[in-house]
């Protein structure tokens, strides 16, 4: 049964209308990294990093999925063996297409973090640093995000995914963030063809067998019938 693992980042959900980081006038031309996401900047002003992912909360509430998160949700649905997907999205936005087990690398929006503990907990709306953590009561409220400094989220699985996958594809994301970025090439080392579906070349394009080059509402629909059908 073939298995295919999917990663896809922030152009999956710039049709629905949610801003990408790298494009121009995406959200790191709006804001500073080091302002905005990083542990450090956490730790100098809570108050400023809750403002930044509370209104991206707010706006990810407002949007639906496309086309492209509808063609995983199905090929998931459809496809005779497992489909993985990872993302690096901190949307909910495969899920409100119906995909299933989706494994949020960089975290969610719609969780909590209790930087004293480590307990994760479902959120709606705006959070702030003084929101008590339910298990151990602490005020030290964070977003659930991945900041640049931190590790990713469930490595460990996701590696083994990609080695025993057949087909990985990456889609929607610039390549210039790491661990995320070098998928391709582990997965190519253990056999799997490498699919790329993006805007534009990535970073990273040359690790991959086929780079497809539009936008992810048309590519990834087709994509998903060529490998339903074939
Ligand atoms: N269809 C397909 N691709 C698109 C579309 C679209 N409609 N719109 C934009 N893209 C492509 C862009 O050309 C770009 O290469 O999506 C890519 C988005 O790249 P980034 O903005 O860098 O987003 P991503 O790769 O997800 O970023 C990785 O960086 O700061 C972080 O943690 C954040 O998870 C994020 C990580």
């Amino acid at each position: 049964m073939q298995k295919i693992v999917i990663l896809t980042g922030a152009g999956i959900s710039a049709e629905s209308g949610l801003a990408t980081f790298r494009d121009a006038g995406g959200l790191w031309a709006q804001h500073r990294i080091e302002d905005v996401a990083t542990p450090d900047a956490f730790a100098r002003d809570p108050e400023r990093v809750h403002a930044f992912y509370n209104a991206r909360r707010a706006q990810a509430d407002e949007v639906q999925p496309n086309a492209a998160h509808q063609a995983l949700a199905r090929l998931q649905a459809e496809h005779s063996g497992e489909v993985v997907i990872v993302t690096q999205n901190v949307d909910a936005l495969h899920e409100a297409a119906g995909a299933r087990d989706v494994i949020h690398m960089h975290g969610e929006l719609a969780r909590a973090l209790c930087a004293a503990c480590g307990e994760r907990w479902p959120v709606t709306g705006d959070i702030s640093p003084a929101e008590a953590c339910p298990a151990c009561a602490a005020r030290a409220c964070r977003p659930d995000v991945v900041w640049f400094g931190e590790i990713p989220y469930r490595m460990d699985e996701i590696l083994n995914h990609l080695q025993g996958a057949e087909i990985f594809a990456a889609i929607g994301t610039s390549g210039e963030v790491y661990p995320a970025a070098g998928f391709a090439q582990e997965a190519a080392g253990h056999g799997a063809h490498c699919v790329e579906i993006n805007l534009e070349a990535s970073a990273v394009s040359r690790d991959f067998d086929e780079a497809r080059q539009g936008r992810a509402s048309e590519m990834v629909p087709a994509w998903v019938a060529e490998v339903l059908g074939g």
